[in-house]
């Protein structure tokens, strides 16, 4: 059963409890980025956990493999249940990534596969390079989430760029999908941010998004 990741991109730590408080009954996973990590580091993440919520930390990790490795253990250290790696950042990077998860336990490691402006080839090379890697997903778009699933099935696809039917606004994602779309084509983990975010009533959008898509 595919889940709904929040993310929480504020501008203040207390904006995003209040969204936490109205959704924590109906959401399990929130996404904590660089816009909220950067200004309050690991309390952010302790904040979402202290309601009994789970952590995507998005830090989007590129550098060497031993940087790589430290960043994942200082990931684990805050309890989060995820947190993500550009796969451009070398296969050695990334297999370095993967062992510190292993022996800790956690974070799970999503690799970034490529920029919205790049083609659906590198999405399969990347998620190909994952999963040689030991990575146990992808950050991948919904224009390629089908190919990428049916030929990886064993690497977990978290996709951003989700927009509900009744949301008509694309923002700046270039492709979008339906969250019913998004789970008929394979999606583990559904990354939504303003379409809840800007909602009159986030409770509810959040509850439509979820009937919509039998979750
Ligand atoms: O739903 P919304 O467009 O607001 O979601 C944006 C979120 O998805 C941001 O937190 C952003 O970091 C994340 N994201 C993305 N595109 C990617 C990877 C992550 O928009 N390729």
């Amino acid at each position: 059963m595919a889940e709904i990741i929040c993310a929480l991109d504020f501008e203040n730590l207390s904006e995003a409890e209040n969204l936490v408080e109205k959704l924590k009954g109906e959401l399990k996973f929130f996404k904590i980025g660089l816009q909220l990590f950067i200004r309050y580091g690991p309390e952010a993440v302790r904040m979402v956990r202290r309601h009994g919520a789970e952590v995507f930390l998005d830090l989007k990790i590129h550098d060497i493999p031993s940087i790589c490795a430290k960043a994942v253990a200082s990931a684990a250290e805050t309890g989060s249940f995820s947190t993500t790696i550009h796969i451009a950042a070398s296969p050695e990077a990334l297999r370095a990534a993967s062992a510190v998860r292993k022996s800790s336990g956690q974070p799970k490691i999503w690799g970034v596969t490529v920029l919205s402006s790049a083609g659906a080839g590198d999405s399969m090379q990347a998620a190909s390079d994952a999963l040689s890697c030991g990575l146990d997903g992808v950050v991948v778009s919904g224009a390629d989430l089908k190919r990428v699933k049916e030929s990886f099935p064993n690497l977990e696809c978290v996709v951003p760029g989700i927009r509900p039917a009744s949301y008509s606004l694309k923002d700046d994602q270039k492709r979008v999908l339906t969250p019913s779309e998004a789970v008929c084509c394979g999606a583990d983990y559904l990354v939504i941010g303003r379409p809840i975010r800007n909602s009159e009533n986030p409770l509810e959008t959040v509850k439509e998004i979820k009937k919509d898509a039998g979750l």
